[in-house]
């Protein structure tokens, strides 16, 4: 054949021999090749298995959704492109044969708050909120609203309320209601919220899933009675994520426990040494046993793994403290985003409830002088030796 067909097609299309790789390698092809029509006519009929188009699937997306589904302990999962996408399909997934109506948690990541109102509701489905760590104000929420779908994510942001998720779980299965759980912050090392009745995990895998600050991701994780559906919608609307986001990704998640103990111990030790410091105001952390959820998070959480977010507030400060208190970090990264193994600080009024009025944020509990830092692997020591050098420099 001549160079220009050469140049297309010679190399391509070898059979894999009876070698297995040790990891799974980035699949980037679009679609697949059999020998005979018959074979693909099977495929597309998913009377056999295989992939045809890497819309439907593909082998990079499929091992990561396996090890997702087993850390969850979910029937199947969905790699999507970011942690919004997951939510916008676990949500339509959860709404396809229920009432279109959803009560969401109060205290939600302000995309999600956003993809709730301007979309969801923009295109006619009914959407509340409720207080779901006050389990009778959501009882009778669920009364009155008979929702179709209830959400809620298991740490909230960025006060870090724990949700009774057991009993939220309970009351949504009781009504009929689908529970679709984000479990960004807690990841599947402290909650898995399938086993404890939810229908849905979702996860921003940007965060601690991946790890690494390289990676915008998301994942689906439900049960058997959804999956199927989940799958469907997958295939129409095609909210897919990259191969190579899901080697990352999976490469991150080889890690995952260890890097959350390590995160972990180190949230613990930096909050207490938080609440120690004569410069610094409340402290926002679960295993504060003042903490508003402490029973849920007796629980609900392993003994020593209350997650690796703390916010606190400096005392008697504003925003011109808080730049000059996170404008003199040298090791803590100045950044929005969480779940890094490098620790990262974010200023929520300035970022994730920017857009929320000053009276609202006040009403919420966020206020001016709140920071919220997501801990990372560092050696503790120099993290707390960043905090306190940059309160120096604040006073
Ligand atoms: C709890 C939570 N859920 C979902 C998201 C959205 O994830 P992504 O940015 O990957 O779309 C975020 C992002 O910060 C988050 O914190």
């Amino acid at each position: 054949m001549k160079i220009q067909t050469r140049a297309v097609h010679a190399g391509d299309r070898k059979k894999a021999g009876p070698h297995v790789p040790v990891t799974t390698p980035i699949h980037t092809a679009a679609s697949y090749f059999y020998e005979t029509m018959e074979e693909l006519d099977r495929v597309f009929g998913r009377e056999e298995a295989g992939y045809c188009y890497a819309r439907y699937d593909n082998p990079s997306n499929a091992a990561l959704e396996e090890l997702a589904s087993s850390l969850e302990s979910g029937h199947g999962a969905l790699a999507c492109g970011s942690g919004m996408a997951a939510i916008h399909m676990a949500l339509l997934s959860a709404l396809a044969d229920r009432r279109k109506s959803i009560l969401a948690a109060n205290a939600l990541y302000g995309a999600t708050v956003s993809l709730l109102m301007n979309v969801m509701e923009a295109s006619g489905i009914t959407v509340r909120f409720a207080d779901v760590c006050d389990l009778d104000a959501f009882r009778k929420a669920v009364d009155e609203q008979k929702p179709g779908c209830v959400l809620i994510e298991t740490i909230s942001n960025p006060l870090l309320r724990v949700a009774p998720l057991d009993r939220i779980a309970e009351i949504a299965q009781e009504a009929g209601a689908a529970l679709v759980v984000d479990n960004t912050f807690a990841t599947p090392l402290l909650l898995r919220p399938l086993e404890l009745g939810a229908n849905f995990t979702v996860h921003s895998a940007t965060k601690y899933l991946a790890g690494h600050g390289d990676v915008l991701g998301g994942i689906v994780v439900t049960d058997a009675a959804h999956y199927d559906g989940l799958r469907a919608l997958s295939r129409a609307v095609g909210p897919v994520l990259g191969p190579f986001e899901s080697y990352l990704t999976m490469r991150g998640i080889k890690t995952l426990p260890l890097r959350m103990e390590r995160q972990c111990a180190n949230a613990c030790r930096v909050a207490s040494w938080l609440a120690s410091h004569d410069a610094i105001g409340r402290v926002y952390f679960p295993a504060d046993p003042a903490h508003p959820d402490a029973a849920a998070i007796r629980r609900l959480l392993p003994q020593g793994l209350y997650g690796a977010m703390v916010s606190f507030e400096l005392k008697d400060a504003g925003r011109d403290e808080i730049f000059r208190f996170m404008n003199a970090l040298r090791l803590i990264v100045r950044a929005t985003s969480l779940g890094d193994v490098h620790s990262m600080m974010l200023y929520p009024v300035m970022s994730s409830h920017r857009e929320v009025s000053p009276r609202h944020r006040e009403r919420m509990g966020i206020r001016d002088s709140l920071v919220r830092l997501s801990v990372g692997i560092e050696a503790v020591e120099d993290i707390i030796e960043d905090l306190e050098q940059a309160l120096r420099h604040t006073r």
